[in-house]
């Protein structure tokens, strides 16, 4: 049993989208978020950067005491994870990776499109899951530029933003997918808006819950899950404060302090 926070980051405001799942399903709970937005998107930019980032955000959330760490963040987990692994042995560590393996037991036309950021797909690990789960399918990935920062905007209902999206869309659907992979944190938040025009033969799949699942066993097995009352959720961030601050109501649910990362 352990009171200790639960430390969950990611380039922005995606994580949201799993650490929702985690307090759903840990509500005892203390979560502590850092939303990397003075650095997002991380999608174009090269490991050595998302690794530096990673081990500033890990070691900002170990300071104050985090019991295990969540990347609620594809893109930070194939560049940095393995080196968070190495640094810290002892420690939890719960990351994502594309769904790639539901998605090829699910798909009944034999075609899955996968939506990530280009550092996802460009990865040897996207690579290693592919070789691991997919052999029996046809795998369609189209890289997303320019997503992440209209969704970081707030506005989903942004007409811009649905141009882009159905540009990135139309394409798989006309190689024959009849499921998507939401392979990037941030687009579980779209969700809502493609199933208004996706017909409903389409799957839409990404890993919030199983990695919200994944974190609750990892502490279980180590007894380290906390047994108070509702736990509470404290969010950082890199950027500017006000502008996470607007969109938290809309896309978490409730406004909430943010404060600045130290040193961000
Ligand atoms: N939310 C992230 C992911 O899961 C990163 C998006 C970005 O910053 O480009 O990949």
């Amino acid at each position: 049993m352990c009171d200790a926070p639960i430390g969950v980051f990611d380039s922005g405001i995606g994580g949201l989208t799993v650490l929702r799942e985690i307090r759903t399903l840990v509500p005892q709970e203390t979560l502590f978020y850092v939303s990397d937005s003075g650095h997002v998107p991380y999608g174009e930019k090269s490991p050595e950067y998302i690794r530096e980032r990673c081990r500033f955000i890990a070691s900002f959330l170990l300071e104050r005491g985090a019991k295990a760490l969540v990347l609620a963040c594809n893109t930070a987990t194939v560049a940095g994870v393995g080196e968070l692994r190495t640094l810290y042995p002892q420690l939890p560590i719960v990351a994502m990776e594309p769904a790639v393996k539901p998605a090829a037991a699910a798909t009944r036309s034999g075609v899955v499109g996968v939506l990530a950021t280009t550092g996802t797909l460009k990865s040897a690990r996207f690579a290693a899951l592919l070789d691991q789960f997919a052999s029996d399918v046809r795998v369609v990935t189209q890289p997303c530029p320019g997503l992440v920062e209209l969704i970081e905007a707030g506005d989903l209902h942004d007409p811009a933003l649905l141009a882009l999206l159905r540009g990135y869309v139309e394409p798989l659907l006309a190689e024959g997918c009849d499921t998507l992979i939401l392979g990037c944190t941030h687009y579980p938040f779209l969700r809502p808006l493609l199933e208004q025009w996706l017909d409903p033969s389409i799957s839409l799949i990404d890993t919030g819950a199983a990695v919200a699942r994944q974190l609750q066993r990892l502490l279980a097995s180590r007894n380290l899950l906390a047994n108070g009352p509702r736990g509470v959720d404290r969010f950082w961030c890199s950027g500017e404060p006000a502008a996470m601050q607007r969109v938290l109501p809309l896309l978490w649910g409730s406004a909430e302090p943010v404060a600045v990362l130290p040193g961000n």
